[in-house]
């Protein structure tokens, strides 16, 4: 492609800032990304928690990877090259949604450790916290809401991840989440940590 138009587009600041908006909430921004195989639980743990914050009145926002696959990036199928746009797109989107002042919660499997690379390089890593949602491929086929992994055992899908597509762990998440404990119990590892990394003001909002 002829990138030559580029050096005539000139970002424009805006005088309602970021900062601006923090201030007016009573919370900072970030992404909290959540990465794991399908059926880990990555959407349930966002869901709950997205529920705890919101009637906390903290400014919250779902990315869902299939829902997300259902308008912005439904021209993209499983291959490497199109789940790497995938993650590329919901990353410049969780960046847009960082600087309306949100707490951004995203549920994708993102499952190469460069794609998560991208995202922390997109997003700056400061605003980015890996959490892996760790459940064995076993217990995440037992579930199976949606039937894809018989479907893929039937080879009816030919690329899904953790059966013919690779899915590769993280090293270093910021938060650790095992994908067969309760979910409050999980979801109050990701409160703690957002209370002591000054996102939110008050830890005291799972009884
Ligand atoms: S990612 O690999 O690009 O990060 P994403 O999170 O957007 O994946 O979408 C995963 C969801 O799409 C799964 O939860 C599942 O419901 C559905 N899906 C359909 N086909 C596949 C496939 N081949 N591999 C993984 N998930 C699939």
């Amino acid at each position: 492609m002829n990138n030559q138009f580029k050096k005539n587009i000139i970002f424009q600041k805006y005088e309602v800032t970021r900062i601006k908006r923090e201030k007016n909430n009573i919370h900072k921004s970030i992404v909290i990304w959540f990465t794991g195989l399908s059926g880990s639980g990555k959407s349930t743990i966002a869901n709950i928690l997205e529920n705890v914050l919101f009637k906390n009145s903290i400014h919250t926002y779902v990315l869902d990877g299939d829902n997300i696959r259902c308008g912005l990036c439904s021209d993209l199928n499983f291959s490497l090259e199109d789940r790497n746009e995938n993650i590329r797109r919901i990353a410049e989107v969780s960046k847009l949604m960082l600087d309306a002042g949100l707490i951004v919660l995203v549920a994708v499997i993102s499952p190469y450790r460069k794609q998560r690379f991208m995202v922390a390089n997109i997003l700056g890593k400061n605003n980015f916290l890996e959490v892996f949602v760790d459940t064995p491929i076993k217990i995440c086929e037992e579930r199976d809401p949606k039937g894809l992994y018989k479907k893929s055992r039937q080879k009816k899908i030919i690329d899904f991840t953790g059966i013919n597509s690779l899915y590769e762990e993280p090293e270093k998440p910021d938060i650790y989440l095992d994908g067969t404990v309760s979910f409050k119990k999980n979801i109050k590892k990701i409160i703690k940590v957002l209370y002591q990394k000054n996102i939110i003001c008050f830890s005291n909002i799972l009884k």
